[in-house]
């Protein structure tokens, strides 16, 4: 059996591998699939996929989902484009602490990122905050407070600006409001996270005067250092994480960028 090699970040939130995607096999995916589900976000540095390849490597994590704010690339219609140029102005795409499509009834379970191109000066690092972790270190009486609590997770959440410059040129028409509820804390074998999205949540079922105190405690807590890691970008470079254990935030940068999102259902 061919082994995946593999090395986790300094405080175990994502897990670096070595594998040559191009010739990935099956029970090496499955290893990979154990790797997501513990470490939460994996990064896969170095390749060069083609979107063809990129696509495939993907539906071993399942299906495609459609993104409801963009357009899809002109030829591949799994793929969205994320676009910077130098001359863009204002906040990155999806920068401030989220988890993507968090508003949806049934969220993407997984996205994956491609560089195409990074800019020469700074990566456009892509922060990540491992709530596995961020829940363990909760005080037990906040995980009892919020163990059946549902959030109310928001489109036009606080991240909303960010999507703007984006869909002056990619964007879909519909800029209707899309609401959903999830359960703050959820589980995957048996671990739990916190599933809060600070960049989508305005507000907690059934509580009243104390919602706003609760998100504000909950958003701090969820992306302090001991949680999180910085993902400087390469040419290639492929990142693969789940949005029920893991936020996520891009970061500001001068230059012109280009990556390749793919999120699965
Ligand atoms: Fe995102």
């Amino acid at each position: 059996m061919s082994k995946i090699k593999f090395e986790t970040t300094n405080n175990n939130v994502g897990c670096f591998i070595y594998n040559d995607l191009k010739v990935i096999k099956q029970d090496q995916i499955d290893e990979i699939k154990n790797l997501l589900n513990k470490y939460g976000v994996l990064f896969f540095k170095n390749q060069n996929l083609s979107p063809r390849e990129y696509i495939n490597f993907s539906s071993n994590f399942g299906t495609p989902a459609e993104y409801p704010m963009l357009k899809p690339h002109k030829d591949f219609k799994d793929i969205y484009v994320i676009e910077r140029k130098k001359t863009d102005t204002g906040k990155s795409f999806g920068e401030g602490p989220h988890t993507d499509s968090s508003y949806l009834e049934s969220p993407p379970r997984f996205t994956f990122l491609q560089a195409i191109e990074v800019p020469e000066e700074g990566k456009g690092n892509t922060l990540f905050y491992n709530q596995f972790l961020a829940y363990e270190a909760l005080p037990k009486a906040m995980k009892d407070k919020i163990e059946n609590l549902k959030g109310i997770f928001s489109s036009q959440g606080k991240i909303a600006q960010t999507r703007e410059l984006r869909m002056a040129d990619h964007g879909t028409s519909g800029k209707k409001e899309i609401k959903s509820q999830h359960k703050l804390v959820q589980s995957i074998d048996g671990r739990k996270t916190i599933y809060c999205s600070p960049g989508h949540v305005v507000g907690i079922n059934n509580l009243h005067s104390e919602q706003e105190e609760l998100i504000n405690f909950l958003s701090s807590h969820q992306i302090k250092k001991d949680f999180s890691f910085s993902f400087g970008w390469n040419k290639g470079d492929i990142a693969l994480w789940s949005n029920r254990s893991m936020l996520h935030a891009a970061t500001s940068f001068n230059g012109d960028r280009k990556m390749f999102r793919i999120t699965i259902k």
